[in-house]
Parts: C-alpha cells; sequence; structure tokens
C-alpha cells in the first residue's frame, strides 16, 4: 500500500524541503519507490532534484493542475534514478491559487492526478510508489496546500526548536482538523520531526519536552530529531541529497534513521555504512549526469 505524505508547515524554511528529499533518498536506499511532487512555486525540490529540469519540461505539475490544460500533455513524471521519481514544479504556481479558486474540483485536482492510471502500466499513478512526498509552499491555508492534504494520507510537520514554529502550530492543527471534517478527507499528522536539532541548546530541550505530550500536540514527535548541519545547505547548491553529497555526515544518518523508523523495522542490511550507502548513491548519480549531459547535447 503506498502512503501519500505532505511536508507542511506555517512556516517558512523549517526544512520541509530539506525532509521531503532527504527522506525521499533515503527511503530509496532502503530498496523503496518513492516519488516527489515538487507544489511550491519557489521550485525548491525541482532545484535539487534537477535544476535543469523545469527549464525545460514540457510538462509540470502546474500544466496538470491548471484547468484542463495537463490531460493533453506527457505526465509530468521524471525519474532521477530507477525507483526514485520526481514531479516538477514550475515557477507559475505563483498562479495557481487565484486558478484554482475557478475550478469545481478545486480541492481535488492534485488527489485526481496522483488517482490517474498510467497508461503505460495500467496502475494508478500513486500505486506505483510506495512513499509519494508532496513539498508544499509555506503560507498555510491556500488551495494548493489544501490539494496537498486532500491527496495525503500522512502529514509530517518538520518543526524547528523555536517560538515561531510553536505559535504556528494550534493554526497548523485547526487546518489540519477543518480539512478532516469539512472535506472528509481522512489525512492525519503522522509526526512532528524536529530539525536543526541542537542537545546543547536549551531551547531545543524545551522544544522537544513540549512536543512530547502527544495530548497536548495530538500527534506523536518521531523518536529521531535531525541535528544541524551546514552540509544540508551545501549538499542543495550541488543538485544533491547529503547521501550524494556527505553520506557521512550525523544529518544523512538522522534521515536514515526516520525512514528506517517510517518502514517500521531496523530496515538497514547488517552489511550497510554510511560510506557504502554514499558510493550507491554516488554510482546513481554519475550515472544520471552522464545521461543528462548525453540527452542536452543531443
Ligand atoms: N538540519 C539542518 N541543519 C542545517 N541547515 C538546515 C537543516 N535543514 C535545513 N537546513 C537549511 O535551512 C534552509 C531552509 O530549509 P528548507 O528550504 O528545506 O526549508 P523549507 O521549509 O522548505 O523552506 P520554504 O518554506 O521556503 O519552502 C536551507 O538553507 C537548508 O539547507
Ligand atoms: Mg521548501
Amino acid at each position: 500500500m503506498s502512503q501519500v505524505i505532505s511536508l507542511l508547515h506555517d512556516k517558512g524554511g523549517c526544512a520541509k524541503t530539506t525532509t521531503c528529499v532527504n527522506l525521499g533518498f533515503a527511503l530509496w536506499l532502503l530498496g523503496k519507490k518513492v516519488l516527489l511532487v515538487d507544489t511550491d512555486p519557489q521550485c525548491n525540490l525541482t532545484d535539487t532534484v534537477d535544476k535543469t529540469v523545469h527549464l525545460e519540461a514540457e510538462s509540470t505539475i502546474y500544466e496538470w493542475l491548471h484547468d484542463g490544460q495537463g490531460e493533453s500533455l506527457p505526465l509530468p513524471i521524471y525519474t532521477r534514478y530507477d525507483g526514485l521519481d520526481y514531479v516538477p514544479g514550475s515557477h507559475s504556481m505563483s498562479n495557481i491559487n487565484a486558478e484554482l479558486q475557478l475550478m469545481y474540483n478545486r480541492e481535488h485536482r492534485l488527489a485526481d492526478f496522483l488517482n490517474l492510471i498510467d497508461p503505460e502500466t495500467g496502475v494508478r499513478i500513486r500505486d506505483m510508489y510506495d512513499y509519494v512526498f508532496i513539498d508544499c509552499a509555506p503560507g498555510g491555508e491556500t488551495l494548493m496546500n489544501t490539494n496537498a492534504l486532500v491527496a495525503s494520507d500522512f502529514v509530517i510537520v518538520p518543526t524547528e526548536a523555536g517560538i515561531y514554529s510553536l505559535q504556528g502550530l494550534p493554526r497548523l492543527l485547526d487546518y489540519i482538523n477543518k480539512v478532516h471534517t469539512q472535506l472528509r478527507c481522512p489525512v492525519t499528522i503522522m509526526g512532528y520531526l524536529l530539525v536543526r536539532w541542537n542537545k546543547n541548546r536549551s531551547i531545543s530541550r524545551e522544544v522537544k519536552e513540549y512536543y512530547s505530550n502527544e495530548e497536548e500536540v495530538k500527534a506523536p514527535l518521531f523518536p529521531v530529531s535531525v541535528r544541524e548541519s551546514v552540509r544540508c545547505t551545501e549538499s542543495v547548491a550541488y543538485e544533491m541529497s547529503l547521501f550524494e553529497y556527505a553520506s557521512n555526515s550525523p544529518v544523512a544518518d538522522d534521515y536514515m534513521r526516520v525512514a528506517e523508523y517510517m518502514i517500521g523495522r531496523k530496515a538497514r542490511p547488517k552489511t550497510w555504512t554510511p560510506v557504502r550507502w554514499g558510493q550507491i548513491a554516488n554510482s546513481a548519480y554519475n550515472r544520471f549526469i552522464k545521461e543528462r549531459s548525453k540527452s542536452v547535447n543531443e
């Protein structure tokens, strides 16, 4: 059974995209089929997964959501590695909330897309994958974010140990509750994931304690907190996940442990080390770059 998971938080810059990329790559390294969907007009996810694509792609998520135009275009699904696909975003997505307003199935466009039958395989798009991650734009209750929630089974809430994240929490819970009750969508919070975690800061420890109270925050806290590392920012500049760029960094290990937790068992083969998964990610990356430069030269 596939799981569709949105990365959502009111607050900007709280590692939604970083989590989408690195959790996606970790699950792929553990043998899962993964689709990453970029719904944010900033296109940060697309830029990390394949910078050239959204400049050239004939079809992106925008054409598909935009009223009627997508159906005549190829499906906007591209492959980074075998088993790791992505749906590129578009800067035109900055218009999508206004455009969705005029559609009568306005909250369901993205769900409809993921429920489409792929003409090649005869399988629903979402069922072609074990995990579909939807990277949401910051800014709370927009029609696009509602589309993401309606299409999702779960939400992961990346949370920084700071006061702004805490202040945004009641709004987020209220939003998800409204989608639940008014649109009758069973989406629930899979968990809060503490990011940029630094155990030496008292605010980090206090925020962790707050989120550990499941009754108060209405959902569990992931048992792994993602530590802070400059490797995150560096890897993006090289269009890489942490596993390709710095597989031995503590943050790569954190995301791998979150992935293992999601799978529900210790999924990492015993012989695997950060060096080994770096080798696998790197050789896939080298093949990808080679293929891409071949297709650019053609
Ligand atoms: N664990 C971490 N340690 C250090 N820096 C991090 C960490 N996680 C993310 N960052 C950095 O924080 C910045 C914001 O991260 P990211 O773009 O993932 O946030 P976002 O929630 O997707 O932002 P937006 O709301 O704009 O879409 C980036 O520069 C990223 O490299
Ligand atoms: Mg982002």
